[in-house]
């Protein structure tokens, strides 16, 4: 018996070592020092023994059961010490390790434009007037001296919804509404928003897109205060020393017309890619208001006289930014327009 009880300890020592994690040393200890293990068995067979040999075999599997106790318990202890050390590893937190950076949104490149003019002009003292995207086409032609079947009409192609309604093609047609609604009354506005030309898009060209028009009128408001405000709005827009050029031009509803360009902001006029080696960037249209669009409108233009400018964000965003193909502005790409941050500017 004695032989048996120490080759049983041998092989729990064994079993203790080789159990890898605290289910596995739990098991040793129920299948050996369990009720139903093998020393419970030894001690129940001590009542066959010769009644002498009891007292020593008792008190020997008394000190094995208490030894692999013991031996087991410290096995235990360092198996939980070891997963509470794994369970502490996978959780740890490295505060040193730099944040995930926030993603935050940005106005559209045109969006910032549009803004920027707007804030020069509203600096001005201008206000903003507004007017539908499908309108009349007594105001986006035939109030601004453009009547039925007058060739100027083909200048811009225009998307018909009826005989009588389209999609505006240019903003105008919100100064002729706001001259009618001012009822003779001096007017400084500008009109920001989208229009439509039948156009096929191209890297220039596109069938929707925006513009701002300006409009004053006013008594004695003569060619020289259109030439001082573009000049100030030029250098505002490029820089402190654009110089500006006007140069004759034609629209049915102004008379003198005018197109703008700038001394190049790349170049200063030397003649380079930007201004294809002109020296000069054209950048709108503008003239004095017909004396017929006054007058439609319920102007007396013998006393009232005004001045008017045209022009398209996109083209001096792409300017500004050096953007090449105008179908940015409308694709959305994020690699596109995250480039414009606020912070840039
Ligand atoms: N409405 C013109 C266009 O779209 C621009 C313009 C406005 C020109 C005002 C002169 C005066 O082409």
């Amino acid at each position: 018996m004695e032989e048996r009880l120490k080759e049983l300890k041998e092989e729990v020592l064994a079993k203790i070592q080789e159990a890898s994690n605290i289910k596995a040393l739990n098991d040793v200890r129920v299948a050996y020092l369990g009720r139903k293990g093998p020393i419970t068995d030894l001690l129940k067979g001590m009542g066959k023994l010769p009644p002498e040999e009891r007292p020593k075999m008792g008190a020997l599997v008394n000190v094995i059961r208490e030894s692999v106790t013991e031996v087991l318990e410290a096995r235990m202890a360092k198996l939980e010490e070891e997963a509470i050390n794994a369970q502490l590893e996978k959780e740890s937190i490295d505060v040193t390790l730099p944040g995930r950076p926030i993603k935050t949104g940005n106005h559209h490149p045109l969006t910032r434009v549009v803004e920027e003019i707007e804030d020069f002009f509203l600096s001005m003292g201008y206000e903003i007037a507004e007017g539908p995207e499908v309108e009349k086409d007594y105001y986006n032609f035939e109030a601004l001296n453009l009547p039925k079947g007058h060739p100027a009409r083909d200048m811009q192609d225009s998307f018909y919804i009826s005989e009588e309604i389209l999609l505006r093609t240019h903003t105008s047609p919100v100064q002729a509404r706001t001259m009618e609604e001012k009822k003779g009354e001096p007017i400084k506005v500008i009109c920001p928003g989208k229009v439509y030309r039948r156009d096929s898009d191209d890297a220039t060209h596109s069938h929707q897109f925006t513009q701002i028009e300006g409009l004053v009128v006013g008594e004695n408001i003569r060619m020289s205060d259109l030439k001082g405000t573009l000049s100030l709005f030029a250098k505002e827009m490029f820089g402190n020393d654009r110089e500006i050029r006007l140069r004759p031009s034609f629209f049915p509803f102004t008379e003198p017309s005018v197109e703008m360009d700038i001394s190049c902001f790349k170049c200063g006029g030397d003649g380079c890619n930007v201004c294809k080696k002109t020296g000069w960037i054209e950048i709108l249209g503008a003239g004095m208001v017909h004396p017929n669009v006054l007058e439609m409108a319920g102007y007396d233009s013998s006393v009232m006289t005004g001045f008017a400018f045209g022009m398209g964000p996109e083209r001096i965003a792409m300017l500004k930014y050096g953007v090449e193909d105008i179908r940015h502005f409308y694709t959305n790409d994020v690699r596109f327009i995250s480039q414009f941050h606020r912070t840039e500017a």
